[in-house]
């Protein structure tokens, strides 16, 4: 049986019930942390679980799962264990075909998620509308896209939710600072005028850990320091009178 298993929101004590009596009875234990930071200890959690973690990066998963975890899971219980929820924002639906294919039984342990915990930012989460994810540039690679959801989502009256880059193995880590600015250079590009200094904006550090939320004008939220990733970034759409009321609290 391969298992993939949420560590929750933020470090290892958002693991489940559920998550930990699988973890017992799983022999080869790996974990992958490039499609999120885990914010809590691998030692700390090793120690939980009483058992080593071989951590794999992500051409192991997406290039070589059958070298790892897909490797001895046809005849022994075998677990992936995952930042967040297992199956959001990730590729991990890839993982559970492969697997499928071979013949081999998965389960999925959910946990916590950034996508629930976000709600803790005051918006009403039926009023999200396509998420983006806004990605480090490189020569010849800049992608606007983030901005077009941006477009749509505000034509519609709906929030934006930007997940932020991970280059897990630089340990680089997108800021609230660096989401906002790069949204400034897409917008000297597209001149839509659609993201400008006076853009309200909330910015997001650590749901789940010592969380700091804080809504403003995009110019003043830009030069706030959010501290340790992860972090977010949220546009607002049409705003529900108790939707303002709420971003009031992090003023
Ligand atoms: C690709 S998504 C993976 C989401 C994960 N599977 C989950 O269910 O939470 C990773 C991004 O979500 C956001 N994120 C995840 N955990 C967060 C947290 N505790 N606080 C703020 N943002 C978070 C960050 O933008 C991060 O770069």
């Amino acid at each position: 049986m391969l298992y993939l298993i949420g560590l929750g929101v933020y470090d290892e004590k958002d693991l489940t019930i559920r998550g930990l009596e699988a973890l017992k009875k799983c022999p080869q234990i790996y974990a992958e942390f490039y499609t999120n930071r885990f914010s809590g200890s691998l030692n700390s959690l090793e120690d939980l679980i009483g058992k080593k973690i071989i951590l794999l990066k992500r051409g192991d998963l997406e290039e070589r799962p059958q070298e790892n975890v897909l490797k001895d899971s046809s005849d022994l219980d075998v677990a992936l264990l995952i930042s967040g929820d297992p199956m959001v924002a990730t590729t991990h639906i890839d993982l559970i075909l492969r697997a499928k294919k071979l013949g081999i039984p998965y389960k999925i342990i959910h946990s916590s998620s950034v996508y629930s915990a976000i709600g803790e930012a005051g918006l009403q989460i039926y009023k999200y509308g396509k998420t983006a994810s806004l990605v480090y540039p490189e020569k010849n690679y800049f992608p606007t896209s983030p901005y077009d959801i941006l477009r749509e989502n505000q034509k519609n009256g709906l929030h934006t939710l930007f997940l932020l880059d991970i280059k897990a193995e630089e340990n680089r880590f997108m800021s609230v600072n660096e989401a906002i600015n790069l949204l400034f250079e897409i917008e000297k590009q597209k001149k839509e005028g659609l993201f400008s200094p006076e853009t309200l904006c909330i910015g997001v550090a650590r749901l789940g850990g010592d969380t700091l939320i804080k809504a403003g004008k995009a110019a003043e939220i830009a030069k706030k320091d959010f501290g340790n990733p992860p972090h977010s970034l949220i546009v607002p759409g049409k705003l529900h009178f108790m939707e303002k009321e709420a971003l009031e609290l992090f003023n």
